[in-house]
């Protein structure tokens, strides 16, 4: 993925810089610790799954610039709040300490407050809403609410940290698709609620990122397993020693890697609606997310 989506990615870092660099009204420090997460690294992998959505929908994507932003916000919250001391408890994140262990909890947690309300900010703000018909905009913001809040990441992340362990693979999968698929989905479907897209595009467009969300966690599991800390910029390990139940932990590792094909597969099925040349940045995406971890 690092050659064939660098130019896209540099597109999503100096949106982020820029959007950063106007933000105002943010006490420095706050800044400074939000800035530090979001700036961090990471693979941008949602943002760029909106930008290819938006150019198999045949959309300019600078168009949906905030849109972007406000995903790789949403999921920065997500991780430095995961991070905590309360949750998973880490101290390395994006090759860098966690921003709790940078800034103290406090700070972290109101970094992390302040992302996820500034997503709905940039998403709510006339230069945006003036890109889209009002109740396309509106029916986009309905689903990044549900997609990160309750019914998704947040209820996901409430089951694992909170819950005992599922037992069953439809329970985690279940677990899985809250925490991390349902942002990764809404990722791929936003773009084709706010173009008012064919119905067939934009069912497409969801069932190929439900199925691509929870093959990205089934990976996420298995580089637990297997993977290099210093390539991911984390810790590993941490799944076994929390007694997590994980996709290798029920199914072993070649059993999690094959079922990790077939959801790959299974998402690229979901494109048929588009023609050839409208998918291959798409199915590229998804064999990044397969080819990671195998
Ligand atoms: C890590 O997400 C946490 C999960 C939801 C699996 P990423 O693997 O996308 O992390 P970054 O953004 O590249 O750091
Ligand atoms: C992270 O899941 C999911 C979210 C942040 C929503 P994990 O706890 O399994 O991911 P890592 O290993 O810390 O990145
Ligand atoms: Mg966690
Ligand atoms: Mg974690």
């Amino acid at each position: 993925m690092e050659s064939l989506f660098e130019e896209r990615r540099q597109g999503v870092e100096s949106l982020l810089r820029s959007r950063l660099d106007a933000a105002t009204g943010w006490p420095a420090g706050l800044a400074e610790a939000a800035r530090y997460s979001l700036m961090a690294g990471g693979k941008r992998f949602r943002p760029l799954l909106a930008w290819c959505a938006a150019e198999a929908l045949g959309e300019p994507p600078p168009r949906y610039g905030d849109l972007y932003v406000a995903l790789e916000c949403v999921h920065t919250y997500s991780l430095i709040h995961d991070d905590l001391p309360a949750m998973d408890d880490d101290d390395l994140r994006r090759g860098v300490p966690t921003c709790h262990v940078k800034f103290g909890e406090a700070a972290a947690i109101l970094a992390g407050d302040g992302l996820l309300t500034w997503a709905f900010e940039l998403l709510a703000a006339p230069e945006f809403a003036a890109r889209f018909r009002a109740e396309c905009l509106l029916a986009a913001i309905h689903l990044l609410a549900r997609a990160a809040g309750n019914p998704g990441m947040v209820g996901g992340q409430y089951i694992d940290t909170c819950e005992p362990p599922p037992a069953r693979e439809l329970d985690l999968a279940g677990l899985h698709a809250r925490k991390t698929g349902a942002l990764i989905a809404a990722s791929a479907s936003i773009p084709a609620v706010l173009a008012d897209s064919d119905l067939d595009k934009a069912r497409a467009l969801s069932a190929f990122g439900t199925a691509l969300g929870l093959a990205f966690q089934v990976a996420d599991d298995i580089l637990n397993v297997v993977g290099d800390p210093r390539r991911m910029g984390k810790a590993v390990g941490s799944d076994e020693r929390r007694g997590k139940l994980t996709y290798p932990a029920l199914l072993g590792l070649d059993g999690a890697r094959e079922r990790l094909r077939d959801l790959v597969r299974e998402a690229k099925r979901a494109l048929g609606p588009f023609p050839p040349e409208g998918r291959r940045a798409l199915e590229a995406m998804a064999d990044y997310a397969a080819d990671r971890a195998s």
